[in-house]
């Protein structure tokens, strides 16, 4: 389970994802390597969410292949991608509200029986989130936004994924907060975590991606390196603000 065969950890090729006969997604490419920080940015209804969804088993794609380790996995069942090594923290937080903090950090950790391990990383995850350390024994749905996002994040990485899906990880969110889960975003990567991020936020996720790919109406219209793009005035104008 811990080789890595050559080539990228993750390969999405001609990929095209349709809502009846609307095509969300259309013929996307895009590849993560093993320790990057990869940015999807694009503005709302880019396609975003859809391609994540795609990735990570919840949504079958019309055509095109994605490929994880090496291997197939765009017709497998999302709980087979977990256990492959992919997890995803959605968009919107998606955390179980009636459920403790300490509850919510187990469902992430559903598919392992290590209990050891187990008990390590939810110590890891409190000390990444010492909020949600504070908050242990509260209902989920009682925490702040912020605090919500953090728990998602942390609940998807207590599936010890090697690679961490994020679905606008920012949204609605202080700018203090953006902070905070962008500083979290490097750790985590620090860790040994590979990281895919999907946001609107643009500048925020510019800033922490080793590369980005900016995606319109399903398509990806330019990518590249994270910091040029950041600094490309055009790109700026474009999506960045001014
Ligand atoms: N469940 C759905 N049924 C029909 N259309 C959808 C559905 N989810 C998303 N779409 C459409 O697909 C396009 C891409 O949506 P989405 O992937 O959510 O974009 P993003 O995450 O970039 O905002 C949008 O036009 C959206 O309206
Ligand atoms: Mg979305």
């Amino acid at each position: 389970m811990t080789t890595t065969p050559a080539g990228p950890m993750l390969e999405i090729s001609g990929l095209s994802v349709y809502y009846g006969n609307i095509a969300a997604v259309k013929g996307l490419n895009l590849t993560v390597n093993e320790g990057e920080i990869i940015t999807l940015i694009g503005s709302n209804g880019a396609g975003k969410s859809t391609t994540l969804r795609t990735v990570s088993g919840l949504i079958r794609p019309r055509s095109g292949a994605v490929t994880f380790l090496g291997q197939r996995i765009d017709s497998l069942p999302a709980h087979d991608v977990v256990k492959r090594g992919l997890a995803q923290s959605p968009e919107g937080r998606r955390i179980f509200p009636r459920m403790t903090v300490a509850e919510n950090l187990d469902l992430g950790a559903f598919l392992r029986n290590d209990k050891a391990g187990i008990a390590q990383d939810q110590e890891r995850m409190l000390e990444l989130f010492p909020r949600l350390r504070e908050r242990i024994s509260q209902k989920a749905g009682t925490l702040s936004g912020g605090e919500q996002q953090m728990l998602a994040v942390a609940r998807a990485l207590m599936a010890r994924p090697r690679l961490l899906l994020l679905d606008e990880p920012s949204m609605g969110l202080a700018p203090v907060l953006v902070d905070v889960i962008f500083a979290t975003i490097r750790r985590i990567r620090e860790q040994g975590t590979t990281v895919l991020l999907v946001e609107q936020n643009a500048r925020a996720a510019l800033s922490v991606a080793d590369r980005a790919y900016v995606l319109e109406s399903g398509t990806i219209k330019l990518s590249g390196n994270a910091r040029e793009l950041r600094n490309d005035p055009e790109i700026a104008k474009a999506y960045l603000g001014g």
